[in-house]
């Protein structure tokens, strides 16, 4: 008796519910995200459709008009990466920029979250995190050379992560700055590579290590305001959020995951590293300014 109760109210709830059950189609996330490339490449929005009537463009946590943001130049695109959200009907994308199309030196590293309605795939946000020269540890050309070298692809269906171990592993990194019991929430790989900007907190060695340059002061103000793309199919996840230790920098982490493990993350964020925020390394040398990054 109970279990035809529940049978026919679960078919019922099917019936009620289609469009938010059924997840968002992955060929049109990807479309979307190809024509915001595309938008960066001729520095114009003309071609973006689908477009919600609620649609709010924000570059740096800050909400502008799209043509007044970072669109007014037409880049050369040198690296670029996507994942698809199937489940919050969303993408993330990293750009990094080195030349625009007349070859003038245009730096910037980009991490881009953008949001459909399921019902209709139409655009409700574009989310930006645009750094350049003077953000943290920013060099482009550098961030380039690191990140080329990573492999991102895709995990086979039977490997891959789960959605909750995703972000259970990018909101422990996350919470450290203000809870010292996260770092042993971590699900850190062994080799685990950091590009924080433009540095990398390793050396293409097996032993490699992203517990470099972690905080060890757990009482700071917390890393708030997460927005969150998650691509199991990839292992990754990105989340933007605001670090409110860092003079309210807004900020883009991105985790790769392989076996239930952070393989690579990458960070872009938007506060002045020459500034003493936080305070330098007490030794010199290359290895002390690694250390200084995110402490
Ligand atoms: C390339 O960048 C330079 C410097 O920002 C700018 O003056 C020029 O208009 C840009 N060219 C294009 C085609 O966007
Ligand atoms: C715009 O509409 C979408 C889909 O209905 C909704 O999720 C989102 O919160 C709305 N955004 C704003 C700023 O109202
Ligand atoms: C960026 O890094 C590259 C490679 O490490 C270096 O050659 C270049 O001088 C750096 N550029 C700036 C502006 O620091
Ligand atoms: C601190 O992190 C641990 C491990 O992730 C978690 O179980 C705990 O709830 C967190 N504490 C607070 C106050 O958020
Ligand atoms: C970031 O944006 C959110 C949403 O508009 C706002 O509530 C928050 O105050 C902003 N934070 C900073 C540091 O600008």
């Amino acid at each position: 008796m109970l279990s035809g109760f529940y049978s026919s109210l679960a078919v019922c709830a099917a019936a009620i519910l289609p469009a938010v059950l059924a997840d968002c189609d992955r060929a049109e996330l990807l479309a979307f995200a190809d024509s915001y490339v595309e938008a960066h490449e001729t520095g114009s929005v003309s071609n973006l459709q689908n477009i919600a009537d609620n649609f709010t463009y924000v570059e740096n946590n800050k909400t502008r008009e799209i043509t007044g943001g970072i669109f007014f130049n037409a880049f050369v695109i040198d690296h670029r990466h996507t994942i698809a959200d199937t489940v919050a009907c969303a993408t993330f994308t990293e750009l990094i920029i080195t030349h625009n199309i007349s070859d003038e030196p245009t730096p910037h590293v980009i991490g881009t979250q953008i949001r459909h309605n399921p019902e209709d795939m139409s655009v409700y946000l574009i989310d930006l995190i645009v750094s350049g020269p003077g953000s943290w540890l920013f060099n482009a050309s550098q961030t380039l050379y690191y990140a080329s070298r990573e492999d991102w692809g895709e995990i086979e269906e039977g490997a891959r992560d789960s959605r909750e171990l995703l972000k259970q592993a990018a909101d422990a990194y996350l919470d450290m700055w203000n809870n010292a019991s996260a770092i042993d929430a971590v699900p850190w790989g062994t080799p685990c590579d950091r590009l924080e900007g433009s540095v990398y907190t390793g050396q293409g060695l097996p032993t490699d290590s992203c517990k470099v340059g972690i905080p060890t002061n757990n009482n700071q103000a917390p890393n708030t305001y997460r927005r969150y793309v998650i691509d199991e199919s990839y292992g990754a996840i990105s989340v933007l959020c605001i670090f409110e230790h860092l003079a309210h920098a807004p900020d883009s982490h991105e985790f790769r995951l392989e076996g239930g493990k952070v393989r690579y993350i990458h960070t872009i964020t938007l506060a002045d590293s020459s500034n003493g925020l936080p305070p330098p390394a007490r030794r010199g040398g290359p290895s002390a300014r690694r250390r200084s990054l995110s402490a």
